[in-house]
């Protein structure tokens, strides 16, 4: 969104400019729910379908570890590489999920996969390399490459292809010299997935040609019918990022994790060690209770289940048909170019004047985006209903 004239003039006072790789574009999404923030302050009745959270906290038996950990624990800085028992049960319960063996030595707890991206693209890429990303995608990769000084190599998937990049993808990105390929299934925005073979191809492509294949498996545990492979299934050079944000519905914890090859671990912890310490202690002491509560997180999961199933009937009913049903996640990719060529003043004027918070398309995918917008679900029932009746009426004004 466009800087104010005051910020712009503070720039100008000061000792000397700043460096273009801190110019990166802003997170779309984040600027949208300050706007919705702003406008529920100011007493306007607003549904946030603009932010991926779930609307529940963390689940109980998380809350009740952390609760014990402030009454009794220290909660000083932990190894860089997370507290060993947290690396322990997340590798177990990879282990389990995906009956893949996952060593805890190759566990990496970060401050949310955020962290973890950092992490692992100073760790892969030299200043200058490129790394391939499908488009549309997951904003905030491109804006940590550029602030790295790497390069983004965009990829444009289709909805035909369920917005998954292909093999001819993979070959495309070696010969172009990228140093490999970032994927997210299910994706964000689509809630897409890479379906029967296509992800042990891409690993397959991805090692005939050395590339790099960086998966994030943040939407892991929300799927909606066939199970989300891990890449290691398929690869043990794979790099694995996930994070107890969006399954685990703990957000504003800030903690995630990698997996990758142990000839990265070291590396990784000096950078770690050196960037932020440590992950945060409490954080950490809840994600490994967080592990207990996965009755509650299935139960969360059923009720994004049936938003899902209300709002692919109810959103086409008011004009938003070309919307491809998820496979997995908490997002819709409506295709809104039957109203506009410009998604995000069409996203702004729906917030002002029913006050519904969605995300343009263009946070995703600068080029098509303008066509599209994205809707959360993760939020209650009656809201999402509520969302769809004002939709309906606003744009058949
Ligand atoms: C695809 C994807 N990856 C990573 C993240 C970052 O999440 P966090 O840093 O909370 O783990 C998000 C957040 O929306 C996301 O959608």
């Amino acid at each position: 969104m466009n800087e104010t004239p005051a910020t712009a003039r503070k720039t100008e006072e000061l000792p000397r400019p700043f460096p273009k790789r801190s110019a990166i574009d802003p997170f779309i999404v984040m600027d949208v729910m300050g706007e919705a923030n702003a406008r529920q302050a100011g007493g306007q009745d607003i549904i946030h379908m603009e932010v991926g959270q779930p609307a529940t906290p963390a689940p109980r038996a998380a809350r009740e570890a952390a609760r014990k950990a402030l009454a009794n624990e220290r909660l000083g800085y932990t190894e860089a590489l997370g507290l060993p028992s947290l690396r322990e049960r997340i590798a177990s319960y990879m282990t389990e999920r995906y009956g893949v063996a996952v060593r805890p030595e190759r566990v990496v707890v970060t401050a949310g996969s955020s962290a973890g991206f950092v992490l692992a693209f100073l760790t892969l890429l030299a200043e200058g390399d490129s790394l391939g990303l499908p488009s549309p995608g997951y904003p905030c990769y491109r804006q940590i490459l550029k602030a790295l000084g790497a390069g983004p190599l965009l990829v444009e998937t289709s909805g035909q292809g369920r917005w998954m990049p292909t093999v001819a993808d993979v070959e495309r990105l070696a010969s172009a010299g990228a140093a490999g390929l970032l994927l997210a299934s299910p994706n964000n925005p689509t809630g897409t997935m890479a379906l029967g073979p296509r992800l042990a191809d891409i690993a397959e492509a991805c090692r005939r040609h050395r590339l790099w294949l960086i998966s994030d498996e943040i939407y892991h545990g929300l799927e909606y019918d066939a199970e989300a492979e891990t890449a290691l299934a398929h690869s043990d050079q794979a790099i694995v990022v996930n994070s107890f944000s969006k399954y685990f519905s703990m957000t504003g914890w800030r903690v995630g994790w990698l997996v990758v090859p142990d000839a990265l671990v070291r590396t990784i912890e000096r950078l770690s060690q050196n960037l932020y310490i440590s992950p945060p202690a409490i954080s950490q002491v809840a994600a490994i209770g967080a592990f207990d509560g996965i009755e509650e997180l299935e139960a969360i999961k059923a009720g994004y289940a049936r938003n899902r199933t209300l709002l692919l009937e109810e959103l086409p009913r008011t004009g938003l048909s070309a919307i491809l049903p998820a496979d997995g996640a908490f997002y819709l990719y409506a295709d809104v170019s039957r109203f506009t060529a410009d998604s995000e003043t069409f996203a702004k004027t729906m917030l002002r004047d029913i006050g519904v918070a969605v995300t343009p398309g263009i946070d995703f995918d600068p080029k098509r985006g303008r066509s599209y917008i994205r809707f959360c679900y993760a939020g209650p029932e009656a809201e999402m209903r509520e969302a769809a009746r004002r939709i309906g009426g606003w744009l058949k004004r």
